[in-house]
């Protein structure tokens, strides 16, 4: 792999009048694209993220001397302030962190918790079948949410500056406002019919008279720069206790939520162990449970790394196939073994192991596709809308931050809470709300992942690093729900197997499969030729109308910072200096 020459060679193709400002550079380190739709490549550092302004504000930090964790952690507030689809301090997430001079890896999980009064039957109705209103829009869809706690906690631990420092560019987003862009006009203009529904969102999201802020018009939240502003003041403990915990009881008192102020003082957020796994020369590092990413990752590579996938070629009939295989009998798995290890023994290392992967392998025919009926979850071992929005940040130091956080469905649960200008997370939806049965995003749940109080719902979330001689080659993660973790895969796989510099790693056409449906989505870009040679083998295809997740990844290689992010989504951003 010469990622430097691969992608000179795709800048120049795309675009050579670009090269004139790569010369002009020459002077100095600095190389910067400022435009999306190509990657960016920085010596220093770089923030590549679903938005510009927060993005900027990372990077910022970094050249102000923070290191990549005060960047990561000043991205995040800054999303919620303008990425409120997903970016959020009302929901949770999973933060992979690589220390350079330790090299060592982490991850915090601040995942959401289930409340005290939650119980197995919270969104069934009196006939036991699941009230999909209740699991998707209501105060009692929302889990006590992690965000607030899982910054704090990255950045009193390893990080370099204050909370102060790190949160006020977003203080003064919220306060002071910032002009609508296209793509956030979009997005609330696309969930504007829900949005409308909750008095409170309403009056955060909209004019007055219900119209949306046009694209260019400064958009105000001065109640979020208030909760902003006590978080800055008081740490954790100016969102988990005080006057902006007493706002979110009270208004989950008034209307049926189950958090209460006890639930919020008790919230944790938890440092754990990543999840460990080889392809060939690569490491790959990634989020344990609750978040079911890591290992499915893992067990999927597992299997693959018995092909000559290469020598199939990119997207072929026979690599889809493949890769839709290892799909299915990892997503069967996930259906049974999978949820909060702090409640439920998952098997780890049975799942991970290459043994049970080889075993796995010899189920798959090369040919034909195994009906999801023949493959039963773990047969053969040893004894989410689609939202949630993922930003990578790596600084000059080599430390690197790669986070997925989540409301879980875009804008979550729709429901603001008075005061706060905050939107409460759904997430309590990714439990198995009655087990056996499917969630919102049609993934099947099993008693594993039942609700029980203080537990944390299974997660997709994915923030993945692949290292290469010991040290960070590639970090990367996407938002989708289910979506997530196949789609981090085939970017992972795109570079480590084919070659692939991030642009075109980030953007090359993926699939989905999840064991039940029996389908295998596609993304535009699957040629027909293929998608027919699929279905000859037995696989049902469905064309997607949306990109199957969306990666914000940097490569780190020849002492350069390749940025990209998947540019098929408008508004996503790489600064970097
Ligand atoms: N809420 C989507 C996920 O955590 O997987």
């Amino acid at each position: 792999m010469r990622p430097l020459l691969s992608l000179c060679l795709a800048v120049f193709l795309a675009a050579p009048t670009l090269f004139a400002d790569f010369a002009q550079a020459d002077q100095t380190p600095i190389i910067d694209y400022r435009t999306r739709f190509l990657p960016q490549v920085a010596q220093h550092g770089m923030v590549a993220g679903p938005e510009k302004l927060a993005a900027e504000i990372g990077v910022d930090i970094l050249r102000r001397g923070g290191n990549a964790v005060d960047a990561a952690v000043a991205t995040g507030f800054a999303l919620a302030v303008t990425y409120p689809r997903a970016g959020n301090i009302g929901g949770g997430g999973f933060m992979l962190v690589h220390l350079a001079e330790e090299n060592r890896q982490l991850v915090i999980d601040y995942r959401e918790t289930a409340p005290a009064a939650a119980g197995s039957a919270l969104f069934l109705d009196e006939k036991g079948e699941v009230d999909r209103r209740k699991e998707f829009f209501s105060r009692a869809s929302a889990g006590v949410p992690g965000s607030v706690a899982g910054l704090t906690l990255a950045l009193e631990k390893y990080g370099t500056m204050s909370l102060k420092e790190v949160m006020q560019p977003a203080i003064a987003l919220a306060r002071d406002g910032f002009e609508v862009s296209y793509a956030l006009n979009y997005e609330i203009g696309s969930r504007a019919e829900r949005l409308l529904q909750d008095p409170v969102a309403r009056k955060l999201f909209f004019h007055e008279d219900g119209s949306r802020y046009g694209i260019g018009e400064t958009w105000r939240q001065p109640e979020l720069a208030w909760t902003l502003q006590h978080i800055a003041d008081k740490g954790r403990d100016g969102f988990y206790k005080g006057e902006v915990a007493r706002r979110i009881a009270a208004d989950m008192a008034a209307n049926d939520g189950l958090i209460t102020e006890a639930d919020l003082a008790g919230y944790r957020a938890l440092e754990r162990k990543p999840v460990r796994g080889t392809y060939g020369d690569f490491e790959i590092v990634a989020p344990p449970p609750p978040s079911s990413g890591g290992v499915h990752i893992i067990q999927m590579l597992n299997i693959l790394e018995g092909y000559d996938l290469a020598a199939l070629g990119h997207n072929s009939a026979a690599y889809l196939h493949l890769l839709a295989e290892s799909m299915k009998r990892a997503y069967a798995d996930r259906s049974e073994y999978l949820a909060d290890p702090d409640f439920y023994p998952v098997p780890v290392a049975k799942l991970i192991d290459k043994q049970y992967a080889a075993k796995l392998r010899k189920t798959i025919d090369p040919k034909r596709a195994t009906p999801p009926e023949e493959i039963a979850p773990g047969r053969h071992m040893p004894g989410e809308s689609t939202d949630t929005t993922h930003y990578t940040v790596a600084d000059r130091h080599g430390n690197v931050v790669t986070n997925t956080y989540t409301l879980n469905f875009s804008f979550g649960s729709h429901i603001a809470v008075p005061g706060t200008g905050m939107l409460l997370n759904n997430e309590m939806a990714d439990f198995a709300a009655r087990p056996g049965h499917t969630n919102a995003f049609g993934l099947r749940e099993g008693a594993a992942n039942k609700i029980e109080p203080g537990k944390r719902p299974l997660s997709s979330m994915t923030p993945t690093l692949v290292m290469r001689d010991g040290k960070p080659w590639l970090a990367t993660g996407s938002p989708g729900g289910s979506i997530i973790i196949t789609a981090v895969m085939q970017t992972a796989l795109n570079a480590m197997t084919f070659d692939m510099n991030i642009a075109s790693a980030a953007a090359a056409a993926r699939i989905h499969n999840q064991w039940l449906p029996d389908r295998v989505a596609v993304e535009s870009g699957i040629s027909p030729d293929t998608i027919k040679l699929l279905q000859d083998m037995g696989h049902t295809v469905e064309t997607s109308p949306r990109t199957l997740g969306r990666t914000q990844s940097i490569m780190l290689s020849d002492g350069w910072l390749y940025g990209a992010t998947d540019t098929r989504r408008p508004g996503g951003w790489v600064a970097g200096y």
